[in-house]
């Protein structure tokens, strides 16, 4: 049998056809009203439902997102940050820096003009707390690595340190690296954020308040023999070059009293690598894992 289009079966396609062509004019009118203003209530009976474009155009515009951020490598975060700072952003919870001890301590930190207006409250929570931490246990305070004292001041307000029977030795040229001491490769950073200008002067100024605050000028290693420390429970060190990182991590390592801590400033930080493998020898050779934090910083943990 055949099955071919009988005149029958052609006449009712053709006037459905043009039946179809004006329900089509009538959607695209009503469209343009819409987009041009005029409002109009919109029941679609050819074209689809309006939901249909909202959804097809956040489709397209997300592929068109997807792809740009592919060819960038980049990731597009969907949530509001609660902290956007130092190479940090998240939307963990950081009510710390709403605290008002903290508030201070920072701002006091800050104030120092150490950090030349970068902030970096997390890092500076972090030693505040391990600082805190150590306020209940036997030893002194070491800062290798102060220039004007951002975090020094902060820990120094935060722990109410001038009321406490400990000392708090703050190491540090005072004046910048040192280039003799400096690897082949890290002279070669071309960071401004390296550059440090006199400050002597300034920091015995901003610690003159604090009686147990001893402000120790030299360079590392070459002061540390003479730094009269014994026990020592909270070691900051933020030197920026490995060699003296190191000489400072191996000098004061016997020194540190079983759970104290030693804080790290830029273990993780981009572009300080060679000190990160640095003092991931040092913990193997001591059977150690390096907490790596998400702000940059190190903690060693020392066993008891
Ligand atoms: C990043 S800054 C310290 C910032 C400080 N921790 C703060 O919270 O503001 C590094 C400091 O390390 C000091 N420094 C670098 N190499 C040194 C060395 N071999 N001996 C002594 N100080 C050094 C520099 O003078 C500089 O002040």
């Amino acid at each position: 049998m055949r099955s071919g289009k009988s005149a029958e079966n052609i006449r009712p396609r053709v006037r459905n056809r043009s039946h179809y062509f004006r329900q089509l004019w009538a959607d695209v009118h009503s469209l343009y009203e819409i987009a041009i203003g005029r409002p109009r209530s919109y029941r679609p009976s050819v074209l689809p439902n309006p939901i249909f474009y909202k959804q097809a155009f956040s489709f397209l515009k997300e592929g068109i997102l997807l792809l740009l951020m592919r060819r960038k490598r980049t990731t597009l975060l969907r949530y509001k940050p609660t902290y956007n700072e130092d190479g940090l952003f998240t939307n963990h919870n950081c009510d710390f820096i709403d605290d008002p001890l903290f508030k201070e301590a920072y701002e006091l930190g800050f104030a120092t003009g150490s950090a030349k207006g970068w902030h970096a409250r997390w890092r500076v929570y972090t030693a505040c707390w391990l600082a805190d931490r150590a306020t209940r246990m036997d030893g002194d305070f070491v800062e290798c690595g102060t220039n004007k004292g951002l975090t020094a001041r902060a820990i120094a307000h935060y722990t109410n340190f001038g009321s406490l029977n400990k000392k708090f030795y703050l190491v540090d040229t005072f004046s910048g690296l040192v280039p003799e001491y400096e690897s082949k490769s890290e002279r070669q950073r071309e960071n401004p954020t390296l550059i440090y200008e006199e400050c002597f002067e300034e920091v015995k100024q901003t610690f003159s308040e604090f009686n147990n605050v001893v402000i120790c000028r030299g360079s590392i290693p070459d002061i540390l023999s003479s730094i009269p420390v014994a026990n020592i429970c909270f070691l900051h060190i933020d030197l920026n070059n490995a060699l003296p990182e190191m000489a400072a991590g191996n000098h004061f390592w016997e020194r540190v009293v079983p759970h104290g801590a030693i804080l790290l400033d830029d273990y993780a930080y981009p572009g300080y690598d060679e000190q990160k493998v640095a003092w991931d020898h040092f913990a193997e050779d001591k059977g150690l894992q390096i907490l790596s934090l998400p702000t940059g910083q190190g903690l060693i943990l020392k066993p008891s």
